[in-house]
């Protein structure tokens, strides 16, 4: 089974649609650890309700990314991992970092990329007037949420929404999108080809919906 690390900085809620993937035989990996950059945070404690070891790396303890980076690949690789899940982890990751997990480094943003990287996704979709928004996994490089694209949902915006009803509306449709992300990715379906990723064989032109 493909062994998984999961990075995470709070919630979890991600991290909880893949345990429960994971147990329900949905998924088939192997969860080994969650790691977080933020002590005492949800996430951890999904973690170990669910038997995974969790543990924190608290990046303040660390001189700068570098030393920071160098101390995760560290706590990561003792796992020997095939695939690591970025969860709603909310540090910039160095090149170096990305270099060493090159394919093998999954994120979910909470757009519908290339629109809005970064953060106030929510927000800034509704101060732009989309009518539509939603969710993304994408293989990750050195470039801020800019590596490829493979998969994505889409939420109408509805009247009346505000950034905590339409992050709900995204959130609903992420716990569906990562667990199948990750299984294709487990299943060899999907994999990383320089800028672009191949599907079944085929190169995509575009991310699958849903
Ligand atoms: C999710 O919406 C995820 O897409 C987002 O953070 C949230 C984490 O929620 N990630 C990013 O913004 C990455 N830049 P969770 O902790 O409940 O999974």
């Amino acid at each position: 089974r493909l062994r998984v690390v999961v990075l995470i900085s709070g919630r979890g809620s991600n991290l909880q649609s893949l345990l429960d993937a994971a147990a329900g035989g949905g998924l088939p990996v192997d969860i080994r650890a969650v790691i977080s950059n933020r002590p005492g945070v949800q996430g951890l404690e999904r973690a170990r309700a669910a038997g995974v070891e969790a543990v924190t790396l608290d990046h303040r303890a660390y001189a700068g990314r570098e030393d920071f980076d160098a101390a995760l690949i560290a706590a990561i690789d003792r796992h020997e991992p095939g695939l690591v899940v970025l969860a709603g982890f909310m540090r910039i990751l160095t090149p170096a970092f990305c270099a060493h997990y090159a394919g093998r480094l999954l994120n979910i943003h909470p757009s519908l990329l290339p629109k809005f990287r970064g953060v106030h996704t929510h927000e800034r979709a509704l101060a732009e007037g989309e009518t539509e928004h939603g969710a993304s996994i994408h293989f990750v490089t050195a470039e801020l949420d800019g590596g490829p694209v493979f998969l994505q949902a889409r939420v109408p915006v509805l009247p009346g929404d505000d950034a905590g009803t339409l992050a709900a509306r995204v959130l609903e449709q992420e716990h569906r999108l990562y667990p199948l992300a990750i299984r294709w990715f487990a299943e060899g379906r999907v994999r990383q080809d320089g800028d672009r990723v191949r599907f079944d064989g085929a190169l995509l032109d575009a991310p699958l919906p849903l």
